[in-house]
């Protein structure tokens, strides 16, 4: 442990003895504090999306259910590290926890930024809510952890099975196209998994660097070897590169279809996109254009917020990861104890903007409907349509 996790946990023994003796009044004076919730998300680099996307939602939820809950004023400390260097994020994590005495970690952009700082909220014993990464693995590297996005597993099964029995498009040869790492790794095994169970035929499987990625040359490949079809799964804001280079090399043309994770069709970068999506099918938790009162809703008062922004599935997991956070406050009675808040946000069910939505208590992994998509041309936009759900599904695993 480092020595400043330790100081922090002598000052709250110390404050612990001196409650002992005072009976009710530090708790009554504790209770004035707000409660503060540190938020380390990529605002910088690459992935600088993700965090525009989620700090957006989170001052939506402020905005419109007000700064506190269960009787606490609640904190939000935005920290930016830059999305690439896990070391960053962990000093963050620390600095959040002893300086600034933070009761609740969220954020976490991209899968080894939320391992370098499960440790931290194991050691400090405070909540950290995952709203981004989406490796399966990660809830089991802290006890501490809960998620409230998505897992590449839990989106990519539902669209392998679709694509193996579909009987409109015929795929029954793929490629996949994955970013080198956790969740892109996690969505070419469980597709190839859930595609060859259903009697398809996996060509071969590519894996592009994550970061300074050159798309052509995989798409030549791919090309060349005439798959009814490419499997891709690239982290959110990575998906319009993919996009230009399926367009430019003509793999349409040639016969391949493009099918993907909503990674790829990222709704913040669809206006960008554009025509070249139309007709893609996708699969994903969450779509700007889910027809539900409370996602219209979300949608309008999220891109009159962010001027123009259109949400994408990051800003919901933000979004729903601080309900998570007001509705445990409320559970507690305002109590922030690392502990009681985890128990509290254990089986917790609500209506999100994607659908309905719970914590499975046990793997404290989001169970959510997942949703099989195709782009259209809508109000003169390109939107990812749902058409076929797949209800209440939990992360099946890798
Ligand atoms: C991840 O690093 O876990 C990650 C990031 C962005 C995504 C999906 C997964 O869109």
């Amino acid at each position: 442990m480092s020595p400043s996790v330790d100081t922090r946990r002598r000052a709250t023994l110390i404050g612990g003895a001196a409650a002992l003796g005072a009976g009710l009044l530090p708790r009554i004076a504790a209770a004035a504090d707000p409660v503060k919730v540190g938020l380390i998300l990529p605002m910088s680099g690459p992935f600088a999306s993700t965090g525009r996307e989620i700090d957006t939602a989170v001052r939506l939820y402020q905005q419109k259910y007000g700064d506190s809950a269960g009787g606490r004023k609640v904190e939000i400390l935005l920290k930016d590290d830059g999305g690439l260097m896990p070391d960053a994020t962990k000093r963050i994590a620390q600095e959040l926890v002893v300086n600034e005495k933070v009761q609740v970690l969220a954020g976490f952009g991209l899968t080894p930024l939320a391992f370098a700082a499960a440790p931290i909220a194991t050691q400090a014993k405070v909540p950290m809510v995952v709203m981004a990464a989406a490796t399966s693995i990660i809830p089991q590297r802290s006890p501490y952890i809960v998620r409230t996005g998505f897992t590449l597993a839990q989106v990519t099964a539902p669209l392998a099975d679709w694509a193996a029995k579909d009987n409109t498009l015929k795929i029954r040869s793929v490629m996949t196209l994955v970013s080198d790492y956790g969740p892109g790794i996690d969505a070419e095994r469980v597709f190839t998994k859930h595609f060859t169970a259903g009697g398809g035929k996996i060509l071969d499987s590519l894996r592009v660097p994550l970061q300074n990625p050159d798309f052509a040359p995989f798409m030549q490949r791919i090309k060349d070897s005439k798959p009814d079809a490419v499997f891709a799964f690239v982290p959110s804001g990575a998906g319009a590169a993919v996009m230009k280079q399926f367009a430019e090399r003509g793999l349409s043309a040639a016969g391949v279809r493009l099918i993907c994770t909503g990674d790829v069709l990222d709704d913040e970068l669809m206006p960008s996109i554009g025509q070249v999506a139309v007709g893609v099918h996708s699969s994903h938790h969450y779509s700007a254009a889910h027809p539900s009162p409370e996602n219209k809703e979300y949608v309008r008062d999220f891109m009159k917020l962010s001027k123009g922004m259109r949400p994408n599935f990051h800003s919901v997991g933000g979004y729903d990861g601080i309900h998570l956070v007001y509705e445990a406050l409320k559970k507690t009675g305002g109590d922030a104890d690392g502990d009681k808040l985890l128990a509290a946000m254990k089986g917790m069910k609500w209506t999100s903007v994607r659908g309905p939505v719970s914590i499975d208590p046990d793997t404290r992994d989001i169970v959510q409907n997942v949703y099989i998509r195709k782009a259209e041309m809508v109000d003169g936009g390109v939107y990812n349509v749902e058409f076929e759900t797949i209800p209440n599904f939990k992360d099946p695993g890798v």
